[in-house]
């Protein structure tokens, strides 16, 4: 079992949620496929890149990320910063051959997405794009269920992400509000999660047909600094900037597969948190989820008898995808940090035998390509064609 040295860029909330993985991976999963050591943090500003080495557990810190992505002792780079520094880092870190996992959104757009995605893929090494919510049981039991045809051939996929966090106009303009740094508002931020899980369960996207809505066109100025997810409010004598990016977006889909959906993503939802649903309809049966009962699938066989058909609830546990690693109990709680550690554990496992994770920078760069003709189609207020990454080709 080898030691793998992680240099790890920004130390914000995605910071906290990798160390933690870091740290709890051979926990969970053991044999570990190899154990992470946290190396070297690196931060926006010596001081704050020694108090995240601190608070963290990380060996060294750096206010410079080019000293880890040239440090010859880290063998993987862990991309934790706002989007607009995505592509510069993962280009340069491929280009040095180490391992690279990179939050989500791959980059602001499909371009550098691209550029991400060809550095990756001349450089030969393992490549993850940090969609975690797919590696939520319940969310990988409904991939096994419809794997196993139990609920026939999908008709339709409803997804949601709603959350309220920048529905008050005074909640600042962090770099989420901010297209140069962004890339998008709620699109980028929280439907990809939705188009990854809807890729994941369903299959690739044919063409979209969207909405693109800001809603509070500008907020307290905020400087610099982590985002605080509406968690901090600017008064009414805080300066104020322009938001130039989306609040909300709705978009309809047709799947290459034939089968059709919606997915709508808001910030501005007053009493919704984590809002992550599906309802999945099949010619055979319908699969519903909501990320704020985690634990919980709900199902809907069409084969049960007349007088017992209906949803039921299964309670993911042992007896499920990742329950080996996880807890003994089936709806003990898994949390979003399980989430994380289950990635970092399948990161590594193909770090450690030589293979490909899903989902890669094809992924993310797919899921650009669609980010990309929602804007088109919301722009152009009509169906758009999605092009298709070659490797991804039905
Ligand atoms: N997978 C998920 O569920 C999920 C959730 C939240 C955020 N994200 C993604 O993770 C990324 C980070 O988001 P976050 O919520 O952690 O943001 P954040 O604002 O909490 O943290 C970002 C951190 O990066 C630091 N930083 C800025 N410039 C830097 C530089 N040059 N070098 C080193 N550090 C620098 C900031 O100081 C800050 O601490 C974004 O791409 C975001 O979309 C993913």
């Amino acid at each position: 079992m080898k030691n793998l040295n992680v240099g790890l860029i920004g130390g914000g909330f995605m910071g906290k949620a990798h160390s933690l993985a870091y740290s709890a991976m051979p926990m969970f999963f053991w044999p570990a496929p190899a154990i992470p050591v946290r190396h070297t943090i690196a931060e926006a500003n010596d001081q704050l890149a020694a108090e995240a080495a601190r608070r963290f557990g990380f060996e060294n810190s750096t206010s410079d990320w080019r000293r880890i992505v040239e440090d010859p002792r880290i063998d993987v780079v862990d991309i934790a910063t706002p989007n607009h520094l995505h592509a510069e880092i993962a280009i340069a870190a491929a280009q040095a051959g180490k391992h690279i996992i990179c939050e989500k959104p791959l980059a602001r757009t499909g371009e550098e997405s691209k550029a991400m995605y060809d550095a990756v893929k001349d450089a030969g090494i393992v490549h993850m794009v940090a969609f975690n919510y797919r590696r939520t049981p319940a969310i990988a039991l409904a991939k096994k269920y419809i794997e196993e045809g139990a609920i026939g051939r999908i008709l339709n996929f409803r997804g949601t992400y709603l959350q309220d966090w920048s529905a008050d106009p005074n909640s600042p303009l962090s770099w989420r509000f901010q297209k140069s740094i962004a890339g998008s508002g709620a699109l980028g931020d929280i439907a990809t999660h939705v188009i990854d899980i809807a890729r994941y369960l369903v299959g690739e996207f044919n063409s979209v047909n969207s909405i693109l809505s800001t809603w509070i066109p500008d907020r307290p100025i905020q400087s610099g600094g982590a985002d605080a997810l509406g968690n901090v409010r600017g008064g009414d004598d805080v300066p104020r900037g322009e938001v130039d990016v989306d609040d909300e977006v709705m978009t309809m889909v047709r799947f290459a597969n034939g089968a059709v959906g919606s997915i709508e993503a808001t910030r501005n939802g007053w009493g919704r948190n984590n809002f992550i649903t599906f309802e999945i309809h099949g010619t055979e049966g319908s699969i519903v989820f909501n990320y704020e009962r985690r634990d919980e699938l709900q199902v809907c066989f069409a084969g049960d008898a007349d007088d017992r058909r209906g949803f039921r609830t299964i309670y993911t546990g042992p007896a499920h995808p990742y329950g080996d690693g996880l807890w003994p109990i089936p709806a003990l709680g898994v949390g979003y940090g399980e989430t994380k550690i289950i990635e970092a554990h399948d990161f590594f496992q193909a770090i450690a035998e030589g293979t490909s994770v899903s989902p890669n920078f094809a992924d993310g760069y797919q899921t650009a390509l669609i980010d990309d003709a929602i804007v088109a189609s919301a722009e152009k207020d009509a169906w758009v064609d999605v092009p298709r990454v070659a490797e991804l080709a039905d």
